[in-house]
C-alpha cells in the first residue's frame, strides 16, 4: 500500500495565542511572510502527496481562501510586469488539491480525525497537525516516515527526544529499538505525568495510519483534558497490529507556543535570502538597555 492522502487538523480554538486568534485562525499566523499551514501543505507536497485534508471549523474560511486563486491580485501583478510575485501567488494554488471538511464541534484531536473517515477511504493517511513545524532542507521529515511506512508497512509515529520536564506536553511512546531511529511500539500515553512517563520521546505532530483507526476512534471515549486523543486510539491499535515509531531528522518548532513560534521566526528569518543579513547584523547588535 502507498501513502497517497494527508489529513490536518485545523480546526482548534487557538487558546494559546489569544488574544490574536479571536479573529485570525492561528494556522494563519506567518513566520515571516507565509502563514504558518503553507510550511506544512509544502512539506507533504515535498513528500509526494497532493491530496489534502484540511479539517476546519468556525472562522477557518481564510484558511482555504488562501489556497485559491485571487483573480484581481493576479491581474494587478501581471500588468505590473511583476511576475515573481505572480508566479509565487499562483503556485500555492497549484500546489495541492486540497478537500475540506468542518468538525462541527471541538471534541479532541481523535474525533477530527474521525471526520477525515470518508476522505480517507480503506488506505493508509499520513496527519500532520499544524503546530510542528520541521526544517529539514534535503529530506522533508513526512517523506523519511514514508519510507519507514514502505518498508514496514504498517502505522509509523513521528518522534523526537524532548527533555523529560516536557514529556507532559506530548504523547510519549514506549518502544524498543528495532533499528537505527526505528521503535516498535509497546505502549502510548498522552500527557502523562513526569513521574510517570515511559520515555521521553515525544509524538511530534507526524503520523502515518492504517485506516484500522477509524472503527477504533468511533468507540474511544474522552481520555486526558475530557477530549477524544488520537493517542488512545492510537495506543488501542497498538495492541491490534504492530505500530513503529520513527525519529526524524530535522529541526521542530513548536509554533503553538509563544517562544517556539518566536525561535521560528527568527531562525526562518534568518534563512530567508535577502533578510538573512541585515537581520542578523540587527540581531548581533540588539540591545534593549
Ligand atoms: C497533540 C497530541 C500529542 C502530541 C502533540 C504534538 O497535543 O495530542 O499526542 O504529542 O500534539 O504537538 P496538543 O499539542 O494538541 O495538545
Amino acid at each position: 500500500m502507498e501513502v497517497k492522502k494527508a489529513v490536518i487538523p485545523a480546526a482548534g480554538l487557538g487558546t494559546r495565542f489569544l488574544p490574536v486568534t479571536k479573529s485570525v485562525p492561528k494556522e494563519i499566523l506567518p513566520i515571516v511572510d507565509k502563514p504558518t499551514i503553507q510550511y506544512i501543505i509544502e512539506e507533504i507536497v515535498a513528500s509526494g502527496i497532493e491530496d489534502i485534508l484540511i479539517i476546519t471549523g468556525r472562522n477557518k474560511e481564510i484558511i482555504i481562501n488562501h489556497f485559491d486563486q485571487v483573480p484581481e491580485l493576479e491581474f494587478n501583478l501581471k500588468i505590473k510586469g511583476k511576475n515573481a510575485e505572480l508566479k509565487m501567488v499562483q503556485d500555492i494554488t497549484d500546489m495541492a488539491n486540497i478537500f475540506t471538511v468542518r468538525q462541527g464541534e471541538a471534541k479532541g484531536l481523535g474525533h477530527a480525525v474521525l471526520c477525515a473517515k470518508e476522505f480517507v477511504g480503506d488506505e493508509p493517511f499520513a496527519v500532520i497537525l499544524g503546530d510542528d513545524i520541521v526544517y529539514n532542507h534535503d529530506n522533508p521529515a513526512l517523506k523519511q516516515m514514508i519510507r519507514v511506512f514502505n518498508e514496514h508497512q504498517t502505522s509509523v509515529l513521528g518522534v523526537q527526544t524532548v527533555p523529560h520536564e516536557d514529556v507532559s506536553k506530548y504523547g510519549i511512546v514506549q518502544g524498543k529499538e528495532l533499528s537505527d531511529y526505528v521503535y516498535s511500539v509497546e505502549d502510548l500515553v498522552e500527557k502523562p505525568s513526569i513521574e510517570d512517563a515511559p520515555s521521553d520521546l515525544a509524538i511530534l505532530g507526524r503520523y502515518i495510519i492504517t485506516p484500522d483507526i477509524f472503527e477504533i476512534l468511533e468507540h474511544t471515549g474522552k481520555g486526558a483534558g475530557g477530549e477524544i486523543q488520537l493517542t488512545d486510539g492510537l495506543r488501542r491499535l497498538a495492541k491490534r497490529q504492530k505500530m513503529v515509531a520513527y525519529d526524524f531528522a530535522g529541526r521542530r518548532y513548536d509554533v503553538g507556543d509563544k517562544l517556539g513560534f518566536l525561535e521560528a521566526t527568527v531562525e526562518y528569518g534568518l534563512r530567508t535570502p535577502g533578510l538573512e543579513t541585515k537581520f542578523k547584523e540587527y540581531l548581533k547588535n540588539l540591545d534593549l538597555s
